[in-house]
């Protein structure tokens, strides 16, 4: 985990309620691994439906900054009186304008990421939602502690069943930065992704280091798992995407989970170069 913590938020950014804690930050920077929040005699959510509960209800109580991120990226606890948990908070008023992406989109496409891996069943994105705090309106996320004993620059290169779910999955959102920091290896072997501000262009983007399986067929599983996302995004679906993305956006999305099927195959880089994420990690 190399992300790290600054215990003195921005001025903008300072809650109004609470003083960052920073007992233990000797330098001004602290790893997540060492903050230990102390969440009492509450426990975790035990599924994803109390994870939704205690994202929706939780009172966030934030520590600190991820130093390593472009946006405004603040990471703190959530509890209720009986769920606790850890999480990151991306209010709308943080998100960096981009060329590319028209500006207070990002959390939208962060919830509609979340909406689509819920659609696949592969739960790719750790449980989301899009809510207000003390920064106002943004998009809330439940921290995952990845396994610190994998080492991401082999990982990203191996054939697991979980990474090739996660190139098909960024396929269809066209993701546009699926680097190494985007990928959370669990110590049990699932893999979250995070981090889907630019997903959802219209345009081409897909920018990731997951092209081991570029123009191998899909497997069996991902073409069921595409098939019923087809029909998904005809319905219920596509209406609540359209909540967060534009009609185009939308009908392009339906267009790549198309073409998927059509060819059966994952996508190969557009270019004579495939596109990767800068920096990569
Ligand atoms: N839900 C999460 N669980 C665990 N780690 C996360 C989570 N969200 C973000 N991170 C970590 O924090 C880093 C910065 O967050 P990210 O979402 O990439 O912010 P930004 O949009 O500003 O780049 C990520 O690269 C990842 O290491
Ligand atoms: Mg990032």
């Amino acid at each position: 985990m190399d992300a790290f913590l600054d215990g003195d938020l921005d001025d903008e950014f300072e809650p109004d309620d609470d003083e960052p804690d920073d007992e233990d930050a000797d330098d001004g920077t602290r790893s997540l691994d060492t903050l230990g929040f102390d969440h009492g005699d509450r426990r975790r959510p035990a599924d994803d439906a109390e994870a939704q509960t205690l994202l929706r209800d939780g009172v966030l109580d934030l520590e600190g900054r991820l130093l390593d991120a472009s946006n405004v990226t603040l990471i703190g606890a959530i509890r209720t009186d009986e769920l606790a948990g850890e999480c990151v908070y991306k209010p709308v008023a943080g998100e960096r304008p981009l060329w590319d992406f028209p500006d207070g989109t990002l959390a939208g496409r962060e919830i509609s990421a979340y909406l689509v891996s819920e659609a696949t069943g592969w739960r790719v994105v750790p449980p989301t939602v899009l809510r207000d705090g003390p920064f106002g309106h943004g998009m809330v996320q439940l921290w995952q502690n990845g396994d610190p004993e994998v080492e991401l620059t082999r990982f990203v290169k191996a054939d697991v069943p979980e990474l090739r779910r996660m190139a098909v999955f960024d396929a269809v959102v066209n993701n546009a930065d699926r680097k190494g920091g985007h990928m959370i290896p669990m110590a049990d072997g699932h893999v979250y992704g995070v981090d889907h501000g630019i997903c959802f262009s219209a345009d081409p983007k897909l920018r990731t280091l997951l092209w081991r399986w570029a123009g191998k067929p899909l497997t069996e599983e991902a073409v069921e798992v595409l098939t019923r996302l087809q029909e998904q995004l005809m319905g219920d679906l596509g209406e609540q995407l359209h909540e967060h993305l534009t009609r185009r956006e939308v009908r392009r999305t339906q267009q790549r989970v198309a073409d998927l099927l059509r060819t059966g195959r994952h996508p190969e880089p557009s270019g004579d170069w495939p596109a990767l994420p800068w920096p990569p990690f």
